[in-house]
């Protein structure tokens, strides 16, 4: 799209507001969900705005510049890519994170499993806990937990090489390294400590289902981070069978699951003897996150 051509059409600049109405337009037109809140954030980016000034100036003009820049991300958006992997980072708990290309564009879901984890340890958030991340991706989740317990440390663990390092670079971004390793690797297969928590949002679209994604998901997160196997829950067999050897009776194990996968994720980890404490559901009430203990329920 051009916002320029309008401009020359009218020789006024287009205002602020003018340009997101314009935006907004285009990307429904194509089939864009949220396209007036995606016009607001991209103007916000292209002019390098916060939220605040911009509703204080909604009439004032673009600039050439920030009309070429929003015009070549409303492009982008309409070609289905996320505003956040077009902007590169995205709010997540309390974080600006960036949101590499390798990476799984972190999901508010997932600040459903950060909330799960923290309610189990509110008791010991000043106690040097130590936490297990599998299949951190961009480090959401790590980043969110150290974020909250000051004493903690993270092991995140992730087979791309990519993802690691965008673990790591979150990690950086947060001020979080120095309590936190990252280890590429296959799920906990080359780690032998114990951990007070393990945490993971793994891979858990059925293969088949990921052809019928949206296109901001198909398209742009990495299969790598999709893909659970043929029902979905290959990947939470590899990690359970082996998580006896590195939990005690008190560890805490998260899971992030698929809105449909609740008892079947529960079944796993109760043959593999654990006790299921929770299932916690997301905002849009669907059943997102199950965390468990080997040792028996607490009241
Ligand atoms: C759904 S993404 C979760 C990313 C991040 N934790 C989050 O919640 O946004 C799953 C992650 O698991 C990683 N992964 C897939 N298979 C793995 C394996 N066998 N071992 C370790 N990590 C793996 C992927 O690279 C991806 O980063």
């Amino acid at each position: 799209m051009s916002l320029g051509a309008r401009k020359a059409a009218t020789s006024d600049p287009l205002t602020r507001a003018q340009a997101i109405a314009t935006v907004a337009d285009y990307l429904d037109a194509r089939g864009v969900d949220g396209a007036q809140e995606d016009a607001r954030a991209l103007l916000r980016a292209a002019a390098g705005l916060t939220r605040l000034e911009l509703a204080m100036t909604p009439r004032a003009p673009l600039s050439q510049e920030e009309a070429r820049a929003l015009s070549r991300y409303a492009a982008r958006r309409a070609a289905r890519e996320p505003v956040s992997r077009i902007l590169g980072e995205r709010g997540f708990w309390t974080l600006d994170l960036a949101v590499a290309p390798s990476v799984l564009d972190p999901r508010p879901d997932t600040e459903t499993l950060v909330e799960t984890a923290l309610r189990f340890v509110a008791e010991r958030r000043d106690a040097p806990l130590s936490i297990l991340d599998l299949g951190a991706g961009s480090g959401a989740i790590a980043c969110a937990l150290l974020s909250e317990l000051p004493a903690a440390r993270a092991v995140a663990v992730d087979l791309s090489q990519d993802a690691c390092a965008a673990t790591a670079a979150n990690l950086a971004r947060c001020g979080l390294s120095d309590r936190a390793a990252v280890v590429r690797g296959r799920w906990a297969e080359a780690l032998q400590a114990r951990f007070d928590l393990v945490v993971s949002n793994p891979p858990y679209v059925r293969t088949e289902d990921i052809a019928g994604l949206d296109p901001e998901v198909r398209l742009h997160d990495p299969a790598l981070a999709l893909d659970g196997g043929s029902d979905g829950l290959e990947r939470y067999r590899e990690i359970i069978g082996d998580l006896p050897r590195l939990i005690d009776e008190d560890t805490v194990v998260v899971f992030e699951i698929g809105f449909d996968q609740a008892a079947s994720v529960a079944a796993l980890m109760e043959a593999e003897g654990f006790k299921i404490e929770r299932v916690t559901r997301d905002f849009g009430g669907h059943e997102r996150v199950v965390a468990a203990r080997l040792g028996p329920p607490r009241p």
